[in-house]
């Protein structure tokens, strides 16, 4: 099974995603992830890349495409749960060029809200695992001990100018898969547990 997550920055697409994956037998593939450890590493494709990602801008396509393919080359028995990927038109028609998608979840949940998150969002600079400052007031991170920072992606008009962009770019794909009968709509401002639960249950389904 081969599945999507939709949603705006902050949604909680990384989150449910590591709590989903390993419960459905996927292979969770983030983009977002995936760039940040190539600026990390100080890669070409990563000089290439932070400039777009700090202003909220989408990073071009063909750098994408290249990246992801390369990452679809690796065996995934089970499928994969991909995560800011697809982002626009482009990227989905090459995505259905390379394989089928089952389903599509799309997470529900107004700009003020994410806004709200994104800025609160802390993330392990070791082992990349997210925390909030609503939730947890320390600076180590809760899995390695590591020190927490902010995102340079994390204020408030980078993610406004990102979820604009969601707006115009990446919101359209809900139509687009609508089409072929695959989303499903997902609150996401539930419990943290609760919200995993149900998609897990959305998945299970399959
Ligand atoms: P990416 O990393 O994909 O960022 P994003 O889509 O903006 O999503 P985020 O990682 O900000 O949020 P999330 O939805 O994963 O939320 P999270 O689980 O952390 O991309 C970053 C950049 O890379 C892009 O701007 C672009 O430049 C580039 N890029 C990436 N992919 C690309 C592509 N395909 N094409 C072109 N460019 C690309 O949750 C957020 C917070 O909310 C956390 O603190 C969490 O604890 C909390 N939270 C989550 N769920 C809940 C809940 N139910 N209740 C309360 N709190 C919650």
């Amino acid at each position: 099974m081969n599945v999507i997550f939709l949603g705006p920055p902050g949604s909680g697409k990384g989150t449910m995603a590591e709590r989903v994956a390993e419960r459905c037998g996927l292979a969770h593939i983030s983009t977002g992830d995936m760039l940040r450890e190539h600026v990390k590493q100080n890669t070409e494709l990563g000089n290439k890349a932070k400039g777009y990602m700090d202003k909220g801008e989408l990073v071009p396509d063909a750098l994408i495409l290249d990246m992801i393919k390369e990452r679809f080359s690796k065996e995934d028995a089970g499928g994969v749960l991909l995560d800011g990927f697809p982002r626009n038109r482009k990227q989905a028609e090459e995505l259905s060029g390379i394989m089928e998608i089952h389903k599509v979840i799309d997470l529900v949940v107004e700009e003020d809200v994410i806004v709200d998150r994104a800025v609160s969002r802390r993330v392990c600079g070791s082992c990349g695992t997210v925390h909030s400052t609503k939730t947890h007031n320390s600076k180590e991170c809760t899995a390695c001990g590591a020190d927490l920072v902010t995102r340079p992606d994390d204020n408030e008009k980078t993610v406004r100018e990102r979820y604009r962009i969601y707006e115009e770019q990446t919101a359209p794909l809900i139509d687009y898969y609508g089409a072929k009968g695959l989303v499903r709509n997902v609150d996401a401002t539930l419990p943290i547990d609760e919200e995993a639960e149900l998609i897990c249950t959305i998945l299970g389904g399959q």
